[in-house]
């Protein structure tokens, strides 16, 4: 498999003492305010990587969860994920989330890029897609940065506690990718 990797930062899979930087990140508001999930308790964190782990465990494989580790320190700030959703119709998703420390930096664009080219490449997945909040700017750019397309708006797809949400909704396809 190819390296996940730039020039400053790379891709591994979890371990699972990554659950303390997942916890330096994922106890925030900022980084949980457009999430369905509140700011993560310890326990939660703990949780949450051995979710992972075991995800990456069943065959055939869906999850793809990659830590982001900084090149310069070995520091884990953030997580880049893809989801099979349909093997059918050769579909993915993408996420991923970065500790506010190295916001507008440009990371998330390239952990973006670097996760849709896994999926096109060693997943062989023909579509990749990627929703996120409206009012999320931030994932916006992200997702128009890393070549994505505006495939539209979808009405009140998600059930918070707060009531429902629409998405914004952006796409990816193998042939258009592969000419980039
Ligand atoms: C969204 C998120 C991943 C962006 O990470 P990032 O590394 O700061 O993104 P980048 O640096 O690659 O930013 C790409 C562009 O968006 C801009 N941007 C980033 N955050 C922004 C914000 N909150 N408001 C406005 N613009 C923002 C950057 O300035 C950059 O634009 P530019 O190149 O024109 O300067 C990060 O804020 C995050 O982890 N948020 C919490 C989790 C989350 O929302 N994940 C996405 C779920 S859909």
């Amino acid at each position: 498999m190819k390296r996940l990797e730039t020039e400053r930062i790379y891709l591994r899979e979890f371990i699972e003492s990554d659950w303390e930087g997942v916890y330096r990140y994922a106890s925030q508001e900022q980084v949980s305010k457009h999430q369905t999930w509140e700011p993560n308790s310890v326990e939660e964190s703990k949780e949450f990587v051995k979710q992972v782990l075991a995800d990456s465990q069943n065959m055939p494989r869906t999850r793809f969860t990659f830590a982001i580790v900084l090149k310069k320190d070995k520091r884990m700030i953030g997580s880049g994920e893809i989801s099979i959703r349909s093997f059918n119709n050769k579909t993915g998703e993408i996420s991923y989330i970065l500790n506010p420390d190295y916001w507008k930096k440009g990371i998330a664009t390239e952990v973006a890029k670097i996760v849709i080219e896994f999926g096109f490449r060693e997943l062989n997945l023909h579509r990749i897609f990627a929703t996120c909040a409206p009012n999320n700017i931030g994932s916006q750019k992200v997702l128009e940065k890393s070549g994505m397309f505006f495939e539209g708006r979808m009405r009140e797809n998600l059930l918070l506690k707060e009531g429902w949400r629409d998405s914004i909704l952006y796409s990816a396809l193998a042939y258009e990718w592969s000419s980039k």
